[in-house]
């Protein structure tokens, strides 16, 4: 991988990220993609800028774009973005949203860059270059015990009634320090390279949130793979990224989900009022 990627990748994302942080300011409007699924001009603009920039530095790339901006190329190299990760926190002034731009080659990610304008917090990574934060050399956390983590998960704005992430949260929030939604999936991973996070967890991803991502992750020194422990599909159903050192036991928790084992109950609820923990 070669530095002159990441290096475009990074001046483009910062461009995109004072363009969103400038609507950001304004508080826009937001329109509906579909019932709860957002969409705005700073989503749309950004992706617009990206993709020029993208397209006059590296004429030949396929670009696959989120908002549909993308295009078809000659080369082996295509490109995912995702020009405004975390648009509900974006239109209603929650205060996390990120670019995320990631590469790959011959269908190996090789390069991806997160960028968060309102911390002006640059992530990158290459492959085989280690992965950054700003000018500082990120690495993942050390904790090897999912009780002693945090971890962070999230859940699709499409076709959010057929998703059972639900039941994994529960098992998981009861028997970690607790499980974070913090509406971005570009920087739960880039938290979990940076060590913020122990772990994260999401199912019903696309290719542009996952993409930039995975490659900082894995060059942080953590892992990447799908919810069963499986290679990580881009196009696939679910990611699971952490450390490294609580994956196994996730997934162990995620099987045993999966089987109708919940290693704590759910709480019985009989729908009569609001409970009380009190005595
Ligand atoms: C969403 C965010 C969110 C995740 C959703 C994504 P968007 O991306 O990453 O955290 O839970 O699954 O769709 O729509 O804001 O780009
Ligand atoms: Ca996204
Ligand atoms: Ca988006």
């Amino acid at each position: 991988m070669s530095q002159s990627f990441v290096e475009p990748a990074m001046e483009i994302a910062r461009e995109a990220g004072a363009l969103i942080a400038r609507y950001y300011e304004r508080r826009i409007g937001y329109e509906l993609k579909s019932e709860y699924d957002l969409v705005t001009e700073a989503d749309r603009n950004a992706e617009r800028l990206i993709v020029e920039r993208i397209t006059s530095r590296f004429p030949a790339h396929a670009i696959v774009a989120e908002e549909g901006g993308g295009r078809d190329g000659s080369s082996e190299y295509r490109w995912f973005v995702d020009p405004l990760d975390g648009t509900t926190n974006f239109a209603h002034g929650f205060p996390l949203f990120n670019v995320s731009i990631g590469l790959e080659r011959s269908g190996t990610l090789i390069a991806g860059v997160i960028y968060d304008p309102l911390r002006d917090e640059m992530f990158a990574a290459e492959r085989g270059g280690g992965a950054w934060l700003n000018s500082r050399r990120i690495h993942v956390s050390k904790v090897n015990r999912l009780q002693r983590s945090l971890v962070a998960t999230g859940f699709p704005s499409y076709k959010r009634h057929a998703n059972v992430n639900v039941h994994y949260y529960h098992q998981v929030a009861m028997i970690s320090h607790g499980v974070r939604r913090a509406g971005s999936a570009a920087a739960d991973l880039a938290y979990v390279a940076c060590g913020r996070l122990d772990g994260y967890w999401e199912i019903g991803l696309k290719p542009w949130d996952m993409a930039a991502g995975s490659v900082i992750v894995e060059e942080a020194g953590g892992k990447v793979t799908d919810m069963a422990g499986g290679a990580l599909n881009l196009y696939g159903p679910h990611i699971l990224a952490t450390n490294g050192g609580i994956h196994d036991e996730m997934i162990a928790v995620f099987s045993d989900v999966a089987a109708g084992r919940y290693r704590v109950p759910l709480p019985e609820f009989d729908g009569e009022g609001i409970p009380s923990l009190n005595d």
